[in-house]
């Protein structure tokens, strides 16, 4: 499968580096494809791994990743060009984070409003899921700890997507995936996350992940 990831950071190049060990196509998107700043990451896939703007990336795609800084989500789908989002299933791993306050960070969005739901409006033709946005990049791609692999969430509008997605997740070394119902249980997953930041802030420890103990 042909998979476009809009964004340069850890996250992309960790979720990129997965999908091309699976044997995927991939090619990460960024402002400025000319920077090198991809050139190790690159050269770490080999044929597997390509690098274009964020226009290129979505056009690309056949299941794209939104791996950009939160709140700059809506400026990064507006200059890929919607259109080339429709019809398509994008993964929504961001977490809106308000840094402006230093460590820890705030939510720029929450309770009655995410992330997710405000791009979903901006692409009305995709079917966004969100997930992959409450761990660390390093454990996105086979997390294995000495507990065995946490948990996963996602949401979605779409049953289609979420199963695709799903099957992702257990490619990608996630046995157990929770799925909360609609793109509207984005409001409490991107909180997580600033759960497991103060948590890996408190610990020490920024290799952590959730799992739901059960009976
Ligand atoms: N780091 C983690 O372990 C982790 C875990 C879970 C979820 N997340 C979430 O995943 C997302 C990516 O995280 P990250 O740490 O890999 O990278 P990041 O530093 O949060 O974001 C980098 C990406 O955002 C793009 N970007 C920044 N400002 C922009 C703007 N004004 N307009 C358009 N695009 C802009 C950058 O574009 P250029 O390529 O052009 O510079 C780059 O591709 C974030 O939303 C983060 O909260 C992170």
């Amino acid at each position: 499968v042909k998979v476009g990831i809009l964004g340069s950071g850890d996250v992309a190049q960790s979720l990129g580096t997965g999908f091309a060990t699976l044997g995927h196509d991939v090619k990460l998107g960024t402002r400025d494809p000319k920077s090198g700043k991809l050139d190790a990451w690159k050269k770490r896939v080999g044929a597997k791994g390509s690098v274009g703007t964020f226009a290129e990336t979505a056009e690309f795609g056949e299941i794209l990743v939104l791996a950009t800084l939160g709140v700059a989500n809506r400026d990064a789908v507006r200059s890929a060009g919607p259109e080339r989002f429709a019809g398509k299933i994008l993964i929504d791993v961001t977490n809106p984070l308000d840094f402006s306050k230093g460590m820890p960070p705030s939510l720029a969005v929450g309770h009655t409003e995410s992330a997710a739901e405000q791009v979903q409006r901006e692409l009305p033709k995709t079917h966004v899921v969100k997930s992959f946005n409450i761990i660390g990049h390093t454990l996105m791609f086979r997390p294995n700890l000495p507990g065995g692999p946490p948990d996963m969430w996602i949401c979605g509008n779409d049953a289609k997507a979420k199963q695709r997605v799903t099957q992702i997740l257990h490619d990608f070394g996630w046995p157990s995936v929770i799925d909360l119902g609609g793109l509207d249980g984005a409001r409490l997953l991107e909180p997580l996350c600033v759960l497991w930041v103060r948590s890996a802030l408190a610990l020490g420890n920024w290799e952590t992940g959730f799992k739901l103990l059960r009976k």
